[in-house]
């Protein structure tokens, strides 16, 4: 039997690819304000931006689109989805909404307010500033491997269980929100979480009275790297595996973009009934009645569905082995990436891999910028332009490192894809010491990754 894992689907849809040359794509980054948010997609060849609502749907999906109920309650579709949902979390109280985000707009402005403090392996960013928005604290408690790039360690996404008491006890466990465990750890490089470290969390929780939530939207990505790399989980299933994981928290937050395969939807779900009828109330004002949240039916029949096709173990390989392949070519080409490779992305380290840009001129950005220029790849820095902040002076205080995602659509790009990808990076290993760094000429207050504007040293 041949060894190559292949992509375990046939093409039955295609979507075109325009392709430009390296003089326009010069022309449509400055028109852009070298900001790759700023690009129009129709512009971009290969896009790594976001891995989230992205994916490409099955035969299966669609048709069940053509099914969905639209009806305003009661409506089948949700049925389906529902019964999808409990059957992976155990939770029989569920709350759909349009986005992952939504939920925990409606869950942290329940559970957060002035003098709360959330706890978590890393706060992802709209998980952050939903709590934050909220008058709370969020403070990450990552376990100390998981901050080196270059150490390889089987779950990086671990929460650190000595950080976790010793917040619950210099704060008080009346105080603390909820302890949020991120699966697979997004902001931490993609990195998975173990289910002996869940355990964990789940005694400590039990021992102060505090709830644990989990953010479950790559919760099949982290089962897989669970089954490969933890004692006793070789000859257990996948779906098993989340399900053991979920039972352990009192409650889910999904974002359905990332692990349910499907280009919108979200949901809340609570073992605590009294949590949920205090969330009820803000869903219908802000989302939509209990049977759909932000969701249309169509949308409710694809979640139901790429739940149950997610925990496919070729899929689940095929998705794992090809994001490490990207992830293993760069590495031999001796391009400095968060080890080991994570579920959903390769995270470059800029910083090293254009070691002459000083920081202050955003090699993460001279990254992005030069991949697009010379690939037409669309990447996303998540550095110093992202989480970097001024001092009173106006000097730059750089974030703690300056990575470049290249996250991967699901069941989108196939090898060849992911080869150009290769290429174009031993392209720019061979101009590597030409290249050159930013300066940001507009910024608004928050969030000045997405729309900032900057010109090139
Ligand atoms: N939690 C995590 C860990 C996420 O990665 C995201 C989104 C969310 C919550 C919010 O979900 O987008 O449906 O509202 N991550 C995307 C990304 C945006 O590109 O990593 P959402």
């Amino acid at each position: 039997m041949p060894k190559t894992i292949i992509e375990p689907f046939r093409i039955k849809v295609v979507e075109p690819i325009e392709l430009s040359t390296e003089e326009q794509r010069q022309q449509y980054l400055k028109e852009a304000h070298y900001n790759t948010f700023l690009l129009e997609s129709g512009k971009v060849i290969i896009d790594l931006l976001t891995d989230s609502g992205t994916s490409a749907m099955s035969a299966r999906q669609w048709g069940g689109i053509m099914q969905g109920d639209e009806s305003y309650a009661g409506a089948r579709s949700w049925l389906k989805m529902k019964a999808a949902i409990t059957d992976l979390t155990g939770f029989e109280h569920i709350l759909p909404t349009h986005q992952g985000r939504a939920a925990e707009r409606i869950l942290y402005a329940y559970l957060g307010g002035k003098g709360k403090y959330f706890l978590s392996n890393t706060h992802f960013d709209t998980t952050r500033a939903n709590i934050e928005y909220t008058g709370a604290t969020a403070i990450d408690c990552l376990t100390e491997v998981g901050k080196h790039p270059e150490t390889e360690h089987p779950f990086k996404g671990n929460i650190a269980i000595d950080l976790l008491v010793e917040n619950i006890q210099k704060y008080g466990p009346e105080n603390i929100g909820a302890v949020i465990l991120t699966v697979t750890n997004n902001s931490g490089g993609g990195q998975p979480v173990s289910m002996e470290n869940a355990r964990e969390v789940r005694q400590v929780c039990d021992k102060f009275g505090v709830l644990f939530i989990l953010d479950a939207c790559r919760i099949a990505e982290n089962a897989y790297f669970i089954g490969q790399r933890e004692e006793g989980y070789q000859d257990i299933a996948y779906k098993d595996i989340a399900r053991e994981m979920c039972r352990l928290a009192d409650g889910c937050i999904m974002s359905a973009k990332k692990d349910a395969l499907v280009n919108m939807g979200g949901f809340l779900a609570l073992k605590d009934k009294a949590i949920v009828d205090a969330c009820t109330s803000m869903l219908i004002i802000t989302e939509g009645f209990v049977t759909y949240g932000g969701l249309s039916g169509r949308d409710m029949e694809a979640i139901a569905i790429g739940l149950e096709e997610v925990f496919d173990p070729d899929y689940l390989n095929y998705r794992i082995v090809s994001t490490a392949y990207l992830g293993n070519k760069l590495t031999q080409m001796g391009i400095p990436i968060v080890k080991p490779v994570g579920g959903h992305a390769v995270y470059v380290d800029a910083r090293a891999f254009y070691d002459h840009i000083p920081v202050e001129e955003f090699p993460g950005q001279a990254l992005v910028a030069d991949l697009y220029l010379k690939g037409g790849i669309r990447a996303v820095e998540i550095g110093s332009v992202m989480f970097g902040k001024y001092d009173g002076a106006g000097k730059l205080i750089p974030a703690p490192m300056d990575l470049v995602r290249l996250a991967i659509p699901r069941r989108v790009y196939t090898q060849s894809h992911i080869d150009y990808v290769v290429e174009t990076f031993a392209e720019l290993l061979d101009g590597k010491s030409s290249s050159k760094g930013f300066k940001i000429t507009y910024e608004p207050e928050f969030l000045r990754h997405f729309t900032a504007h900057f010109t090139r040293l």
